[in-house]
């Protein structure tokens, strides 16, 4: 048989910080996420405050979300903030031409959406209209959320009841400026982004990182682009340019956007096929950051990754312009084996946002059409396994021997184990993946520079690979004791169960 693979883990040498910003959440008003999602009216029978609902509130702040991505998404692009503000019964509708052309009634806007950000302890992270608003439209909206004083814009907050500004740490210069957000080639939205970003002004205290519409998947030249264009010679070099960061999206399929590939009954061929796909996250953000790394050395310009997760060809049954889909044991693992890509890439990767929060794509949460019914599904699991990276200070994973290896028909090569490991005062977080569909895995860390004992260890796992989170069976997929540890002269030994996720807390001193 083959040496079980030795890691070092150096608990004495912290690297840098892992932002709790890289758990970050996205909602748009896409098929169910907003309404029957978030928002079910105040007169529903389920419980909720000023329409929010009360048990998703609750289950988001168990996971500590640090920030809620909004209103898209593609739906950004065609939003126009001034109608979802003042009495509910006057604001106008719309047609959400994007999601199905179904009428948006604009019942929840932006005082809805501060109130829900509010609810969950999240930073709001809004993005601006840049398709098909104007400049002025989205200063004026800057203006409505974030100024103290007297202004238009201030009283016009006031005068619908909301005396202080709000908060609002985060603000996207459009969305996928390449496509629903305009169709424009990347110097035209390099130059619309730099003249939007200058009006999106940082009012009082509210300090505001502006993020440009960045790249789809692997296109490098975008990301080229635009880091060309914000460093130019007219810019202060004390200051990185009129935005702080850029985004990109790639999404998980079995092969691509045209061939998504189904979220159940799917085959080992599938299962690796699909995760070949979630390992390219790696190299995608290892080749960005490259490309932006030569223009900011000193990385003060963010990458954020804010849009991320799998999707699936629609749920059968369902609204295929709706994007549900069931949300599996597969899905559980590839939301973990991103974490760990985030975690190796923190010194750039300062945000990311899976899409999205509930009902949409691969989402933590489902609620029922019919009874209303909340479920958590298999990825809120590893984000609530993962709370103790938040803000700790990664460890690095320095294998010495090579990992188990997937590499048969022709997919892209990738290690069928993933590890990545922080530590948080006294205390260390090691999280371990194994992607082998029938396998155990077992591995060594060789945990040097203080004394560690375990405290607690959880895995994830099921007997079936697409297994999921019902109404009726709520439990199916959800964290149990993991007890396949050793731990003896500073070697954390770990057999990892085929397909699952394991995570192992230490003591340290
Ligand atoms: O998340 C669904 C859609 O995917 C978003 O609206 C868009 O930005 C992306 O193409």
């Amino acid at each position: 048989s083959s040496p079980v693979p030795r890691a070092v883990v150096d608990l004495d040498v912290p690297g840098p910080t892992i932002s709790r910003h890289i758990y970050g959440h996205f909602a748009e008003h896409l098929g169910r996420c907003i309404y029957g999602g978030f928002y079910v009216g105040e007169n529903s029978p389920i419980p909720n405050v000023h329409g929010l609902r009360t048990d998703v509130i609750e289950a988001l702040r168990a996971i500590a979300i640090p920030n809620l991505r909004w209103p898209g998404g593609c739906f950004a692009d065609e939003y126009h903030w001034r109608d979802g503000i003042g009495p509910k019964d006057q604001r106008p509708t719309m047609v959400n031409t994007n999601w199905g052309d179904v009428v948006e009634d604009n019942s929840f806007g932006t005082h809805e959406f501060m109130e829900l950000c509010e609810l969950l302890g999240a930073d709001a992270y809004i993005t601006g209209n840049v398709g098909s608003g104007t400049v002025q439209e989205m200063s004026e909206w800057v203006d409505y959320l974030t100024r103290e004083g007297d202004s238009p814009m201030a009283r016009l907050r006031r005068a619908n009841g909301r005396e202080k500004p709000w908060r609002v740490p985060f603000f996207g210069i459009g969305n996928e400026p390449w496509g629903c957000g305009g169709n424009m080639s990347a110097p035209v939205y390099a130059a619309q982004a730099r003249r939007y970003a200058t009006f999106v002004r940082s009012h009082g205290e509210n300090e505001m990182v502006r993020i440009a519409g960045g790249a789809n998947v692997d296109d490098y030249a975008w990301t080229d682009a635009l880091m060309r264009d914000l460093v130019c010679d007219t810019c202060p070099r004390s200051e990185p340019g009129p935005y702080q960061a850029i985004s990109l999206h790639s999404y998980t399929f079995r092969d691509s956007f045209e061939a998504k590939g189904q979220a159940r009954g799917f085959s080992t061929e599938d299962w690796y096929a699909t995760f070949a796909n979630a390992w390219w996250m790696e190299e995608l953000i290892t080749r960005h950051s490259t490309v932006m790394d030569r223009y900011d050395p000193h990385r003060k310009v963010g990458l954020v990754v804010d849009e991320w997760g799998a999707w699936w060809d629609a749920k059968p049954g369902t609204n295929p312009h709706f994007l549900q889909q069931d949300n599996t044991l597969r899905d559980a693992l590839i939301a973990s084996l991103h974490f760990d890509i985030f975690h190796r890439h923190t010194e750039r990767v300062i945000m990311a946002n899976l899409a999205q929060t509930v009902n949409v794509l691969q989402a933590p949460i489902l609620t029922n059409p019919t009874s209303g019914a909340m479920v958590l599904t298999p990825t809120y699991h590893v984000l609530a396994m993962n709370l103790g990276h938040h803000d700790a200070t990664r460890l690095d994973v320095r294998w010495v021997d090579d990992l188990p290896a997937h590499a048969d028909d022709g997919a892209r090569p990738f290690p069928l184990v993933s590890v990545s490991a922080s530590r948080k005062g006294d205390t260390a977080l090691i999280s371990a993946t194994n992607l082998d569909p029938a396998a155990p895995h077992t591995i060594r860390l060789d945990l040097r520079g203080a004394a560690a004992a375990v405290d607690g260890a959880r895995v994830l796992t099921a007997a079936a690979l697409d297994a999921c989170n019902t109404p009726e069976a709520p439990d199916a997929v959800s964290p149990a004791v993991f007890s396949d540890w050793s731990l003896a002269d500073g070697v954390l030994e770990l057999v990892i169960p085929r397909a699952a996720y394991v995570t192992v807390s230490l003591g340290l001193e």
